[in-house]
């Protein structure tokens, strides 16, 4: 195996979710600056980015965000929290930046590789986020899902589904971040057990966004590891055709 193989094994192995952190740690906010820089770097679908990363770090900040995590140790002791965000309403403003950016490395429109990237970009995108009008967003995509009935065809992609398509590259991100900060000497709980309502208030989000997991990041406690790792046999999940 090779040398980055094992370490990325290894951090990969020590990873856990940890609910107990050290308060009294001179925690590292860097870590978690250089943990995002690589979350963003996480595959997500289309490129479209449609992610927001909220760094909670002054005292007041946190003890609001205990509260909004139900009072969870993995909140109330975090030396900084990062509340990953689903912002599926934002496709219009990153897909902005996107043609932007094609106009600059594919200047020439007309060229064929240019021409397959515009028209994906310029008509497929539209047509898959704009859900301003849901009922005529899944009669439109009903119609083109019959019409192509006879061949593989993308089926997810009714107004229920866009949400869930940004939800998806957002926890890549996610465990990307938890990743580098295990790397970084420090350790980390996501948490889905939150009121989701108040957290948006209090994020001042729209309704459209949608939180993916808060997660709590710290010098953990072996206290704060709560039992031995356990899944299920591999042969009940991984299966080969
Ligand atoms: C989306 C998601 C939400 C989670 N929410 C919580 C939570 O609210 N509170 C908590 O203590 N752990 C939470 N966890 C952590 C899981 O319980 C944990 O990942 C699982 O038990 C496996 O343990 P390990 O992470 O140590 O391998 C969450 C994990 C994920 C991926």
């Amino acid at each position: 195996m090779k040398k980055e193989a094992e370490i990325f094994h290894q951090i990969v192995e020590d990873r856990r979710s940890v609910r107990k952190f050290d308060t009294n740690y001179n925690f590292d906010h860097d870590a978690v600056k250089r943990s995002l820089d690589s979350a963003i770097l996480s595959a997500n679908s289309s490129n479209m980015q449609l992610w927001e990363f909220y760094r909670i770090r002054s005292a007041a900040a946190r003890e609001r965000m205990a509260a909004l995590c139900l009072g969870q140790n993995a909140a109330k002791t975090a030396n900084e929290l990062v509340v990953f965000v689903a912002r599926p309403d934002l496709w219009e403003k990153r897909l902005e930046s996107l043609l932007a950016h094609f106009s600059v490395i594919m200047p020439d429109k007309e060229d064929r590789k240019a021409k397959l990237t515009y028209r994906y970009y310029e008509q497929w995108i539209p047509q898959l986020y704009d859900v301003r009008f849901p009922l005529w967003h899944d009669l439109k995509m009903k119609a083109l899902i019959w019409k192509n009935k006879s061949k593989p065809f993308m089926r997810d992609v009714l107004t229920r589904d866009v949400p869930i398509i940004a939800h998806k590259s957002v926890a890549l991100a996610a465990q990307t971040f938890m990743l580098s900060i295990k790397a970084e000497g420090y350790d980390s709980c996501p948490m889905e057990g939150h009121d989701s309502h108040r957290l948006k208030e209090f994020l001042n989000l729209p309704s459209a966004a949608e939180i993916s997991m808060v997660v709590g990041v710290g010098k953990g406690l072996p206290e704060g590891v709560y039992g031995d790792r356990f899944r299920v046999p591999n042969e009940d999940v991984i299966f080969e055709l």
